[in-house]
């Protein structure tokens, strides 16, 4: 009752208040930390059209709603730039609207807008080239890249710059890794040569790129996805595995975005292949019900919903907390227990399982023999089963390794392809043999073109 009635003299109060003083404390709501009174004032600005300061009420405005996930502010930020085309600001934060909606057109407009106005504007530069990354426009992607890097190493007073030495290096080392991995994608092969916006001589485009590791070690050696690119274009011959540190910083990062890239952008179907091939390795096994199931590289769920309905126990292992995290929040209850951790020490702790499933995970491994046997030692008995799927490697990579005999080669993507006659012999050395194999052709793209796999249905001698 006495809230009810504070709640009355408050709006009495606040429709006695002027537009201007609606609006001072709005912005002073703002600049204290309180959005939701930011929002309400906001709100109650009879006509923000006719305000002199319409335009920057508006991109304040669209702060505030975001904040307090009222909306997404685009109406307001378009009501903006109606008032005032050189706002920066409002370009700059629609074009954030639109990249994360996966709007990269529109994205692409509002950061050229905002480049066009203020040049020296680095962060509209460093998603303008993510943007481009996300279109496959690689050549547009290496120059926005490295547009940001030339404005935040070097003597000029880039817009917003980051605060401190530390945010500093920590977003040179990210823009020099995705400079690196676009030039990466750019030019696989070496066969072309690319220019940097800080020199004019054409280099050929994976020297640039090792240097672009490089120099992403040296602002932050904590940076393990550039660690591990730098190591695919030395050729690490030593190089078994990607580093666990490497895999969890990868996926934690991607783990929000994860599926919808994974599915949506690259056209990803191998969790459902390896369904299938499951699913015809015999009639008589696609009745049964397995009682203890384990999914490696479980990821947010994809290939567990496929096998949810074989197996009574299922459980999801993976190195990335945050895409456990992820999985939890989008299927709960998938899984009836969550692993985090290495797939190896899963399997030897909390095991044994009747049923070992993995796609698309594997692919972070090189040498197979250590995870095989720890699978081997996990099954339960001979009509157990453990059924992965890999990459394949291209034709090109195939006849530039020659013989027979080689087991894995790690791609510019920085994950292993798996030569299958040495997969097949891994596999009898870990005591098991393999029952199935497929080949999996366009389960997944890269850079536009189709990346091919083969999966393996396999159990215990
Ligand atoms: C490309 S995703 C595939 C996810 C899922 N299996 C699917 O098909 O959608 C690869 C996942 O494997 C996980 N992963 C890679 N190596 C791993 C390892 N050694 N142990 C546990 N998880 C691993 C990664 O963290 C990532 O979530």
């Amino acid at each position: 009752m006495i809230l009810f009635a504070i709640e009355l003299v408050f709006a009495a109060i606040s429709s006695a208040l002027s537009d201007e003083e609606h609006y001072d404390l709005a912005i002073s709501s703002m600049v204290a930390g309180d959005m939701h009174s930011a929002v309400y004032h906001f709100e109650r600005i009879t006509s923000i059209d006719s305000h002199p300061q319409a335009s920057f009420i508006y991109t304040n405005y669209a702060t505030a709603i975001q904040a307090v996930g009222g909306g997404d502010g685009e109406e307001q930020l378009v009501s903006a730039i109606r008032h005032d085309e050189t706002n920066v600001d409002a370009h700059f934060y629609l074009g954030i609207l639109y990249q994360d909606g996966n709007n990269n057109f529109s994205a692409e407009t509002c950061y050229k807008a905002a480049l066009e106005l203020d040049p020296f504007n680095w962060e509209s530069s460093a998603n303008l080239g993510a943007v481009y990354h996300d279109l496959g426009d690689f050549a547009n992607a290496v120059d926005q890249f490295g547009n940001a890097i030339v404005l935040l190493e070097g003597e000029l007073e880039p817009t917003n710059a980051p605060l401190g030495e530390k945010d500093r290096r920590s977003s040179l080392s990210d823009l020099h890794y995705r400079l690196g991995y676009s030039l990466l994608t750019y030019d696989p092969q070496d066969t072309k040569k690319c220019t940097l916006a800080s020199s004019k001589a054409a280099v050929p485009c994976l020297a640039l790129a090792s240097n672009s590791f490089s120099r992403a070690l040296q602002f932050n050696s904590e940076n393990h996805a550039a660690e591990h690119l730098l190591s695919t274009l030395t050729k690490d011959s030593g190089m078994e595995r990607a580093s666990n540190e490497y895999v969890r910083q990868l996926f934690d990062e991607y783990s929000t975005n994860f599926e919808n890239s994974l599915v949506n952008d690259l056209k990803y179907d191998g969790f459902r292949r390896v369904r299938g091939a499951f699913d015809r390795v015999s009639p008589k096994r696609k009745k049964r019900l397995y009682s203890r199931a384990i999914d490696i590289g479980c990821g947010t769920g994809l290939l567990g919903v496929e096998f949810r309905n074989v197996t009574k126990h299922l459980t999801g292992v993976d190195l990335s907390s945050k895409i456990l995290e992820e999985a939890i929040r989008t299927r709960p209850g998938l899984y009836d227990s969550v692993f985090t951790g290495d797939a190896i020490e899963a399997l030897s702790e909390i095991g044994p399982f009747d049923l070992v499933i993995a796609a698309d995970s594997l692919i972070y491994i090189g040498d197979l023999t250590d995870l095989f046997s720890a699978v081997a030692g996990s099954l339960w008995d001979a009509t157990s089963l453990f059924v992965f799927s890999l990459e394949k490697c291209s034709k090109k990579t195939v006849q530039a390794l020659g013989a027979n005999d080689w087991k894995f080669n790690l791609q510019p993507s920085g994950r292993f392809c798996h030569n299958d006659r040495t997969v097949h012999k891994m596999i009898k050395e870990a005591n098991m043999v393999v029952e199935r194999y497929e080949s999996m052709e366009a389960f997944r793209s890269e850079g536009g073109k189709p990346v091919d796999g083969h999966i393996f249905v396999a159990r215990l001698r």
